[in-house]
């Protein structure tokens, strides 16, 4: 069964959510076939995919490019399109970009930060919306938890409450101390989604080259399942001997 925004709603406190960040057609495929209910294309494609040093060079192009891919691959499951850095500005453009992220086969879409307005509008005009804070990289100095004095924590909270309040069906909690994200899981009624927010969330979503051990590091609180980088390399030697050895 392929989720929409109230299914996933509906599964607050009922069975953690289990989200993958993808990019790619196989990848969503392999996603698809495991069962995992709601793929993320998240505009870390930018740093994990695209080699660039930030997520703010990915543009709405880059999204749609992605989305289609991820939406050809997992034809059945809920696909949470990212609103790259700026194609929220305000809710005119936040409509417009998100129009064309559902067009490319997103199913709803998901922006950083305390934009209550934006939200607002969006879902007035019937867009699901994933709302995000914590650590939100398109605007931070830096990748350290936030949320770690009595000041920032109260911040981080209004914000989950304010982005609850203007109607986003999920929350995305990154990068916060375990009890903050508790508190904020037992004070919204969406589901909290965490990545590096320990157990007490509704839910988690790892990136997926985190996850499989895909690129030179990864945070610290990403779990690693496989390790691919290791793996590709000692295939691709493989090939480099047989072929100089003509053997192929
Ligand atoms: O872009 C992304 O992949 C994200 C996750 C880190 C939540 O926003």
């Amino acid at each position: 069964m392929k989720h929409n925004a109230a299914s996933l709603r509906a599964m607050k406190s009922i069975a953690p959510i289990p989200m993958l960040t993808a990019y790619t057609a196989p990848i969503a495929r392999c996603l698809e076939a495991a069962g995992v209910p709601v793929i993320l294309v998240g505009d870390t494609v930018g740093m994990v995919e695209m080699g660039f040093d930030s997520t703010r060079h990915v543009t709405l192009d880059h999204m749609r490019y992605h989305i289609g891919a991820v939406r050809r691959g997992a034809p059945n499951t809920h696909v949470i399109g990212d609103l790259p850095y700026n194609s929220d500005r305000d809710p005119e453009t936040a409509l417009c970009s998100a129009g064309l992220l559902l067009e490319a086969g997103a199913d709803s879409v998901k922006l950083e930060g305390p934009k209550y307005d934006v939200i607002r509008h969006l879902v007035a005009n019937g867009i699901d919306v994933v709302g995000h804070t914590g650590l939100t990289p398109q605007t931070a100095a830096n990748f350290k938890q936030v949320g770690r004095d009595s000041d920032d924590a109260k911040r981080v909270l209004e914000e989950a409450l304010g982005i609850a309040d203007a109607g986003a069906s999920l929350l995305v909690l990154e990068h916060i101390p375990d009890a903050l994200a508790q508190a904020i899981t037992q004070a919204v009624a969406i589901p909290t989604i965490g990545i590096g927010a320990g157990p007490d969330c509704d839910g988690q979503v790892l990136v997926i080259n985190d996850a499989l051990g895909f690129g030179e590091k990864w945070p610290p609180f990403s779990r690693q399942y496989a390790y691919l980088d290791k793996a590709i390399v000692e295939a691709a030697k493989r090939y480099v001997g047989e072929v100089t050895q003509r053997n192929y």
